[in-house]
Formats: C-alpha cells, sequence, structure tokens
C-alpha cells in the first residue's frame, strides 16, 4: 500500500425530504446572493425545481436563475454564467442537476474570480487558487460529482472534452435524495449505474501491491450496484435501491477508493473523446470500452482479473487456467452491460472505424513525452486505436 493524505471535505447530506434544509445550508456557508444553475428542464418537471425553490425563498436568500446546461458540458454556459456571477455579484452557487450541471457550476466557480480565461485551467495552462463555493441536489447518481475534486466541460471550438482536478472545486455540500431519481428515464439509470462501476474499476485496476482493504471495499461497491440497478430499472420508484445506488455513485467517486494506490484511468480518457465528438453519454461510451480494454490488458496481471472474477461475479476458479477464469469475469461485466440496456460496440454510439485514428491522437495523454494514458498498463496512440478495433 502507497502513502496517502486524504480528506474530502464535501458534507453530504442524505435521504427523503432533505432539500427542506437547503436554504439554511447555503446561509451556514455563507451564500447570500444565490445562483440556481440547472439542465435542460427535468427538474421544472419533476417537482425538484419548485422544493429548491421554496426552501431558498423561506431563507430569504436572492437568487439568479442560469438554465440550459447541456449534457456534455459546454464552456459557453460556463462564461456566461461567470460573466453573470459577476454583474449580479452573486456569492454562491447551486447546481441542481446531474454530473454536467455540477461540473459547470464547478466551472463558473473558479472562472468568476480569475482574470484569464477559465478554459485555462482546463489544458493545463493555469491553476486556479480560490472557487466561488459551490452546493448541489443531486439528480442523476452516476458522474460522483457530487463529491468529487473534477469537473469536466466541452469547448464548443474543436469538440475537446477535458477535465480539471483541483481540491478547490469539491462542493461544500452535496443533498442527495433518492426520491429525485424516480424520474430517471431507464437509459440514464442505466448510464449512471455503468460510470460509477467504472469509477470504481478505474481504481480497482491497479498495479499496486497489497491493498486488500480497498479491493474488498471496492468489491462491494460493484456487488451493490449489480444487485439494485436492476431492481431500479424494473421499480423505478423502489427508494431503498435508488438509495443503495445514489450512495454507491458517490463512494465511487470520493476518492476514498483510491486512497494507497494508483488507479489507471485510460477508459475515461478515451471515453471524453467518444463523448466529445458524437455527444455519446458517457456511461455508454464506459460500458463499450471498459470490457475491451479489459481483454486488451488483462494480461498484465491476471491475478487481478482472476480475483475480480470470482469476488464480484462468482466465476469458479479454474485453478489450471487463469486466463479462463479471467475472462469470464470480462464476458460476465459485458454480460452485465447489456443486461441493463447499455450498447457494446462503438457503431451503436455512432462512432465510426474512420474515426479511430483521430480519437487516438485527441486522447489526453498522461505522460506527454511518451505519449501514453493509463497505468495498468500505459497506452500509446496504437494501443488505444486496437482497443476501439476491438469495440467496433
Ligand atoms: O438537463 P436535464 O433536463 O436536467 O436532463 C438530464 C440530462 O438530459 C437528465 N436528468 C438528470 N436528472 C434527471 C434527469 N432526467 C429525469 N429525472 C432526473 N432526476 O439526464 C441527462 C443526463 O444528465 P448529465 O448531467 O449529463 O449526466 P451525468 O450525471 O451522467 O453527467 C455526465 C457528465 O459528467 C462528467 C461526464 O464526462 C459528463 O460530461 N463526469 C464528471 C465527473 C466529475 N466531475 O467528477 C467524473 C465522471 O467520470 C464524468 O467524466
Ligand atoms: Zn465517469
Amino acid at each position: 500500500m502507497l502513502n496517502f493524505d486524504y480528506k474530502n471535505p464535501t458534507r453530504i447530506v442524505f435521504g427523503k425530504g432533505q432539500v427542506t434544509n437547503l436554504g439554511s445550508i447555503i446561509k451556514e456557508n455563507r451564500g447570500t446572493r444565490v445562483l440556481l444553475h440547472f439542465g435542460g428542464g427535468s427538474i421544472k418537471k419533476n417537482g425538484v425545481y419548485d422544493a429548491v425553490k421554496k426552501s431558498l425563498v423561506k431563507a430569504k436568500l436572492e437568487v439568479f436563475e442560469l438554465g440550459g446546461v447541456q449534457p456534455n458540458p459546454r464552456l459557453s454556459l460556463v462564461r456566461q454564467g461567470i460573466k453573470l456571477v459577476r454583474d449580479k455579484k452573486i456569492d454562491f452557487i447551486l447546481a441542481v442537476g446531474g454530473g454536467s450541471v455540477i461540473d459547470s457550476a464547478k466551472g463558473i466557480g473558479v472562472g468568476v474570480p480569475y482574470s484569464g480565461d477559465v478554459w485555462d485551467f482546463y489544458i493545463d495552462k493555469a491553476k486556479p487558487s480560490v472557487s466561488l463555493p459551490v452546493g448541489t441536489v443531486l439528480t442523476l447518481p452516476a458522474a460522483g460529482s457530487e463529491s468529487s475534486f473534477s469537473s469536466v466541460l466541452t469547448n464548443d471550438d474543436g469538440h475537446f472534452k477535458r477535465f480539471l482536478d483541483n481540491d478547490l472545486i469539491y462542493p461544500v455540500f452535496s443533498i442527495l435524495d433518492p426520491a429525485y431519481t424516480f424520474s430517471l428515464p431507464p437509459y440514464q439509470t442505466a448510464c449512471g449505474a455503468s460510470d460509477m462501476l467504472v469509477h470504481v474499476t478505474e481504481r480497482y485496476f491497479t498495479r499496486t501491491q497489497n491493498v486488500e482493504l480497498i479491493d474488498r471495499l471496492s468489491e462491494s461497491v460493484i456487488k451493490t450496484i449489480i444487485h439494485n440497478a436492476p431492481i431500479a430499472l424494473a421499480d423505478p420508484k423502489n427508494y431503498e435501491a435508488r438509495a443503495q445506488i445514489m450512495w454507491s455513485g458517490a463512494i465511487a467517486h470520493n476518492n476514498l477508493l483510491s486512497t494507497g494506490r494508483v488507479g489507471d484511468w485510460s477508459s475515461h480518457m478515451i471515453e471524453h473523446e467518444l463523448s466529445a465528438i458524437n455527444d455519446v453519454a458517457h456511461g455508454a461510451g464506459l460500458a463499450v470500452l471498459v470490457p475491451n480494454w479489459m481483454k486488451y490488458v488483462y494480461k498484465q496481471d491476471v491475478k487481478r482479473f482472476v480475483q475480480f472474477a470470482v469476488r464480484v461475479f462468482g466465476v469458479d476458479n479454474n485453478f489450471f487456467n487463469p486466463e479462463e477464469t479471467a475472462l469470464k469475469g470480462i464476458a460476465a461485466l459485458r454480460n452485465f452491460f447489456t443486461s441493463i440496456g447499455m450498447p457494446s460496440t462503438l457503431s451503436a454510439i455512432g462512432i465510426k472505424e474512420a474515426q479511430f485514428q483521430g480519437i487516438a491522437k485527441k486522447t489526453k495523454k498522461f505522460d506527454p513525452k511518451k505519449e501514453t494514458v493509463g497505468n495498468f498498463q500505459p497506452l500509446a496512440p496504437k494501443d488505444i486505436v486496437e482497443i476501439l478495433k476491438l469495440a467496433k
């Protein structure tokens, strides 16, 4: 196990009806003039907007609104939000929605006090030194942005999807009411389950040795998602299943499961390029890629894949043929994704073979000198193309 220094500062307020406390929690965080940031309108249809407004009005907060965040949130709206916050002297940003709304809010939060262009933070040209506080009311468990230190934006100019990781952008609080997820369409429920599951596998497939505790915690989170996603799909208003999924999504990405190890993250980096060029739902892109990434890299550490197969999917361990066991685990993961309605090929999400070289070139590299991405097996562009071919 590696040394680590772990802190997740986001306060999680979990459960039915917790939004009634929203106004007073914002006040505790010294918010007085609030930007209510949201997406394309789901919160107006399912009653979340009304509940949020009621709590803000009761607390006598001044509220300004900016809706219209698209899935794969755009830099242009973040720039618009920065201007609005400056003009109206807003001091608190409230994101009500899924990962896209939260990431957009985080972008506004770091962009307001910065004299340059906020995109600088996403292309490693500058580091933020301060952020306005951001709080969230989560309506889609998936990205884990409600308690992550990340924000992912798409630059409309050139379709670059890039991330910012920084301790300053942890939300100060997140309200997680599982009942707010009853209205999710099945496809979004499944995309969310896939994304959070992959947040765990990105960490689980590590070359770091002696990481038993986090391995076992990770396996539990994955098994909880696999158990509850089909229940929520069959019975969308099942509060208990929605609650297990919602808490799993936060735990999957609050970095607890990163402690003491080095994660991989190449599938995320490649997927971001799929989303950027074709507006693919992030979880669907991951469901296509990850089993193929696994097939490409499993020989780096067959034992780890055997452990995954046996402990997560209950695959019968063939002691004389560990590779067979490892491959059965990968196949079981593919079957799970398919069973919840996720696509299994790139063609099903509109990505063509002619685009593979471009995707490989564009994928953000961890080691710019070697042009590689990922840690379990560092992937050069030619490896990315091979994985994309497996996934076509
Ligand atoms: O826009 P509205 O009308 O609200 O509809 C949304 C959107 O169309 C809808 N939705 C959300 N809650 C709903 C609902 N519909 C009905 N009922 C509800 N309760 O769902 C659609 C998708 O929303 P979006 O926010 O885009 O999805 P998600 O939460 O999966 O976020 C995806 C984004 O997060 C990024 C992804 O790359 C992608 O851009 N990620 C952010 C991370 C982070 N900040 O830590 C990490 C992740 O790995 C990921 O990269
Ligand atoms: Zn993700």
